[in-house]
């Protein structure tokens, strides 16, 4: 109920204070009992140490002389990190309890200076763009391998990395390993061209928690060379919603380096439930881990089997990879790519029909499929309830009704790269105004303007409107895609004065 509470707020609607509408919305999820193929990977519980969840309320503690501290750990804090350590066979990990976007940050301000430049692929994730914003480091953008069958984005070719660091020199190479679709580039390949170029490898790997646990996943870029690796334990083990990890190579990056970065981005008020989560989830996969991923992958395959034996459902596969050096080299079979072109469904209106009618809650629609994330958490009931959706979706005559995004214009969003005239920090920090958007060709944007799909921003801070991007982006508003943007009808947009 909507309440207007009279002249204080004569121009606002307050909600009534008896409801709480968060939490009420909350509840009404978890009781309608999705089958869970989003993150986190825990699954609403079903993986976590049945203590830790009757407790989660009593062990919200805070930096108490036994409980240690998260900023300058000499306690069981610090015991805990270096047993994830070795685990993941790391010179030495840190606990993140801001998730991989404080991972990134700190990773940019402990590794990069003002001007130092920076080789990143353009699907990077948004805490990336806030470390270069927080460093002022030069990007040099590469744009990824497009897949037009599926419609996404995945990784770098070495052989275009080999030849953009030639070309600028970079200090660092910063690649998603993998991306958010469980592709990944030949990381060895990556490793090599960026030893003969002596640039330090950086990597976002937010989605790989669980590499390092099975030989079936694809290599572990934290056992591979790179400097420094972030990595959600959230999303995919048995952490809770920010969860997450640091890894580093001490002879790269040296620890009291990396401290001091994360002293300056994390809270001083952790939370030691999410922590006590990391060390558990640690337990687990260091204690299980190759059984658990035995089964989660077995799971994964018979959802692909069933999946793929539906007339026009497709799922992207290993056996779709190019081989060496290139941009899309292996998979993580438990992200399920489902295409879907084959039925005539758009899958934003797949996800919502879904999770409306099956009680099937995937992670994300794209342009032409769904990506549903299985973890250890999921079940056998999961992957069936999942299995019967799509084989009642698939039949004629089911509730097909959508608005098709153009998957055209997404992968013409791949083609323009915009020139970059000052750096992401400078455009950030300068002067701002915000314009019509029709009048701001030829100006230097202040903002990520990012349309969904592909989720590859097409304007980033320090670059210049171009008439190409102007109309690219024009054609995906009139096709209600949606737009990350101050203004997301793009009616407006914030450019450098
Ligand atoms: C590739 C990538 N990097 C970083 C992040 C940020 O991770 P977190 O949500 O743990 O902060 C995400 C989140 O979706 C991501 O997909």
């Amino acid at each position: 109920m909507i309440n207007n509470l009279g002249p204080a707020s004569a121009r606002r609607l307050v909600p009534a204070h008896a409801e709480a509408p968060l939490f009420d919305c909350l509840r009404d999820f978890v009781e309608r009992g999705q089958a869970p193929f989003f993150s986190p990977g825990h699954k609403g519980g079903r993986s976590l140490d049945p203590w830790f969840r009757e407790n989660i309320a009593a062990i919200d503690l805070n930096n108490l002389p036994d409980t240690d501290t998260l900023h300058c750990p000499s306690g069981p804090i610090a015991e805990a990190e270096q047993l994830i350590a070795d685990a993941w066979g790391a010179s030495e990990s840190f606990m993140l309890v801001q998730g991989s976007t404080a991972g990134n940050i700190a990773m940019a301000l402990a590794t990069l200076k003002p001007g130092d430049k920076v080789l990143i692929q353009r699907n990077a994730h948004k805490s990336v763009i806030s470390g270069l914003i927080q460093t002022g480091a030069v990007p040099v953008w590469m744009q990824p391998h497009w897949d037009p069958d599926f419609g996404l984005a995945h990784g770098l070719d070495a052989l275009q990395v080999d030849k953009t660091l030639t070309e600028t020199r970079a200090k660092a190479v910063w690649i998603l390993h993998p991306t958010y679709y469980g592709s990944v580039s030949d990381l060895l390949a990556i490793k090599a061209v960026c030893d003969k170029h002596d640039a330090i490898l950086l990597v976002d790997g937010a989605h790989s928690p669980h590499f390092a646990f099975h030989p079936d996943l694809p290599i572990a870029a934290e056992r591979s060379g790179a400097a420094a690796v972030v990595q959600s334990v959230h999303k995919i083990l048995s952490g809770l919603s920010q969860a997450a990890l640091l890894h580093i190579d001490g002879k790269r990056i040296e620890t009291g380096t990396m401290r001091r970065a994360l002293q300056l981005i994390q809270t001083t008020s952790p939370h030691f439930g999410i922590m006590a989560s990391i060390d558990l989830a640690r337990r687990q996969m260091a204690t299980e881990g190759e059984a658990i991923m035995g089964r989660t992958l077995a799971l994964a395959r018979r959802a692909r089997h069933e999946l793929a034996a539906i007339p026009g459902i497709r799922l992207l596969g290993r056996e779709h990879a190019l081989g060496a050096g290139r941009g899309f080299f292996d998979l993580d079979e438990t992200k399920l790519v489902i295409g879907i072109s084959g039925i005539g469904m758009d899958g934003r209106h797949a996800q919502s029909v879904l999770n409306r009618v099956y009680g099937v809650q995937p992670e994300l629609g794209g342009t032409d499929h769904v990506l549903c994330i299985l973890t250890l958490g999921n079940t056998d009931e999961d992957v069936d309830r999942l299995v019967a959706a799509f084989k009642d979706m698939a039949q004629e005559g089911s509730d097909r009704r959508a608005v098709r995004t153009d998957g055209r214009l997404a992968v013409e969003a791949l083609r323009l790269l915009p020139e970059l005239v000052i750096p992401p920090r400078d455009a950030f920090f300068a002067e701002e105004e915000t314009v019509a958007f029709d009048d701001a060709i030829g100006r230097i944007v202040a903002e990520v303007v990012t349309p969904y799909p592909p989720g590859i921003p097409l304007l980033m801070p320090g670059e210049r409107i171009n008439t190409d991007v102007a109309s690219l982006l024009k054609a995906l508003a009139r096709a209600d895609t949606p737009i990350s943007a101050s203004d997301p009808q793009l009616d407006t947009v914030k450019v450098v004065k």
